[in-house]
């Protein structure tokens, strides 16, 4: 079997999760090498996952190691100089949402990845989920008609690491926990969105300990796409009751939901054992297991038979003008159409 060799960047959350399902799962992909810039953290995660080849820099795995691909894992702000420097080197990229911290680091990352004719995947794994592929493919055969309205939760189980809970590091929740959200939405819809308007509240940062300026751990979105459809996403994180992703989309002549319901008139979630959904997922790895796995192995893929990964760069990049100018909506209080992001 052909084994595409990638460098894994980032040893901490997501870089052990992505480093555990190549050695597992993904027999046609192999993590040979792993990039930390903290040696404990890449001492603990190559013993773990069994990565011999460690660097505390990407320069220097480029310059010790042979690999065709990068599996970015990374805090936001290291996004985009990781991207360009692996696509400099004829590396195909994988990269996690959310792309970068705004619309020029975007174009950034597009323009060295097609001017070095090298891959980029970005990682909002629902497009590699077995039941939102079912859905949108069910949608989109016209099961229950034209879309007319989306919406889309994601809730959080933990306080994201340090970084991620601060503006000016991450961009908040709304890029870290739900841009994923404003990617599905708008991948349900095949519209982009054209305004959006953003609530947020902060009611358990204090007792968690967080003081970052502008923190919030509730947050609404309202979205007008397009296409003349509507939609809403929710937000919460820390959520108590567990990891909780789902969604409904209404068209003209039905209904359809991602995610189950129990059919009682009142259903209440307040404990992470007990959960809200069935099955019960606490924690997001397992909600989204096989999709984390699917997504990596079609980035290999994706290598070896030369085809473009379907989770691209605008993808990427309209997630970060959604995030952008809800950020914007919450701080200015009132309804912003991306074009005044889109223009900046
Ligand atoms: N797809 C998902 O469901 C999902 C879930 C959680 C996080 N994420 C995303 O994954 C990324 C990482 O999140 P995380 O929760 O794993 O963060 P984390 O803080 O747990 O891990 C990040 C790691 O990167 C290392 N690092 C920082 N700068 C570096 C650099 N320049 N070079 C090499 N290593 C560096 C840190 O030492 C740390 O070990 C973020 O973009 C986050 O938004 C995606």
């Amino acid at each position: 079997m052909n084994v595409t060799k990638v460098c894994v960047i980032g040893a901490g959350r997501v870089g052990k999760l992505h480093s555990g399902n190549l050695r597992r799962y993904i027999p046609s992909g192999e993590a040979a090498a792993l990039v930390d810039t903290v040696p404990e953290t890449l001492t603990q995660t190559g013993n773990e996952y069994g990565i011999e080849s460690r660097y505390t820099s990407l320069d220097e795995a480029l310059d010790k190691i042979e690999f065709e691909g990068v599996v970015i894992t990374t805090p936001t702000p290291t996004h985009m100089q990781l991207a360009v420097m692996a696509a400099e080197h004829g590396k195909h990229v994988f990269l996690e949402k959310p792309m970068a911290m705004n619309l020029e680091e975007c174009d950034t990352i597009i323009e060295a990845c097609e001017k070095n004719s090298v891959h980029l995947q970005l990682g909002f794994m629902r497009h590699f989920d077995p039941d939102f592929v079912l859905a949108y493919e069910r949608v989109h055969a016209g099961e229950i008609g034209e879309p007319m309205m989306v919406k889309s939760l994601t809730h959080g189980p933990g306080l994201p690491p340090p970084w991620a809970r601060d503006l000016k590091t991450s961009n908040g929740n709304l890029a870290e926990v739900n841009s994923h959200d404003l990617d599905a939405t708008r991948w349900f819809m095949d519209s982009n969105p054209a305004r959006i308007y953003v609530e947020v509240s902060n009611f358990k940062g204090a007792e968690r300990g967080v003081e970052s300026e502008n923190f919030y751990d509730t947050m609404m979105v309202n979205l007008k796409f397009e296409s003349g459809g509507v939609g809403s996403i929710s937000g919460v994180c820390p959520c108590d009751y567990g990891y909780d992703a789902r969604m409904e989309i209404i068209g003209k002549k039905g209904i359809m939901m991602v995610g189950e319901l129990e059919g009682n008139a009142l259903t209440v979630g307040i404990d992470r054992d007990t959960g809200l959904v069935t099955p019960i997922f606490s924690r997001w790895p397992d909600r989204f297991f096989l999709a984390y796995i699917h997504e990596i192995e079609h980035f290999i893929e994706s290598i070896q038979n030369d085809t473009q990964p379907k989770v691209s760069g605008q993808d990427g990049r309209w997630a970060v003008a959604g995030v952008l100018a809800g950020t914007k909506s919450f701080l200015e209080e009132r309804p912003v159409l991306l074009t005044e992001v889109m223009q900046e």
